[in-house]
């Protein structure tokens, strides 16, 4: 079982990255193997619209620091996604992997019935941090965004969510949201 986790906060010891590395170590005690990025320590630029990966190449024609981290995506089984909410939506970090991911797209994926050029059966786990208590506040964004990864390939997604939390890592002792890392946890590694 190969976890990659990607955290969007520039707070390494945020609440989306404190949350993501506990679900997977959880994970990891459960016999997954994990690679883990912050992404804001990258080197890396946005989608530049080449289109190259939809004429000439089967991926991203950029090199750099996101590279290797598309590779582990394409090869893994469960993708953890991990974002502050930033202004009504992910951070620039995150939206900036997000759009690479347009590599992952066959050149006719507006019409194939398979859009995605990833092998099925993946799955993803979208962990948002916020600072409003309102549940209903920022819903949103995870079903915009899941819903592409789901188009790309991703066979189901979870959403792991801090709602109220401001001073950093506080959402990874909140028992709630501890009790819903261990049954993601055990989800995420069963067969
Ligand atoms: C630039 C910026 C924009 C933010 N925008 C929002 C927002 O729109 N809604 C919200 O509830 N919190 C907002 N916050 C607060 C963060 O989402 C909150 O502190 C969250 O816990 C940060 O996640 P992290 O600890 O993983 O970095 C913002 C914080 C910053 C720095």
């Amino acid at each position: 079982m190969q976890v990659v986790s990607l955290k969007g906060s520039p707070r390494t010891r945020g609440n989306s990255s404190a949350l993501a590395d506990a679900l997977c170590e959880r994970m990891q005690d459960k016999g997954a193997e994990v690679r883990s990025w912050n992404l804001n320590e990258l080197a890396f630029r946005g989608c530049q619209a080449c289109y190259l990966c939809k004429t000439e190449l089967e991926t991203c024609a950029l090199e750099d620091d996101l590279t290797p981290v598309l590779d582990a995506v394409r090869s893994c089984d469960v993708l953890v996604l991990a974002t502050p909410v930033y202004f009504s939506d992910v951070s620039a970090q995150t939206k900036a992997f997000i759009d690479r991911t347009f590599s992952f797209l066959h050149a006719d994926y507006q019409s194939a019935e398979r859009p995605g050029r990833l092998e099925p059966g993946k799955r993803l786990v979208f962990v948002q941090a916020q600072a409003h208590p309102d549940r209903n506040q920022f819903r949103d964004i995870y079903s915009r965004y899941s819903t592409f990864f789901i188009w790309n390939g991703f066979r189901e997604s979870e959403f792991l969510r801090a709602c109220g939390f401001q001073e950093p890592g506080e959402a990874a002792r909140d028992p709630e949201l501890l009790q819903h890392v261990e049954e993601l946890a055990e989800k995420m590694t069963a067969p």
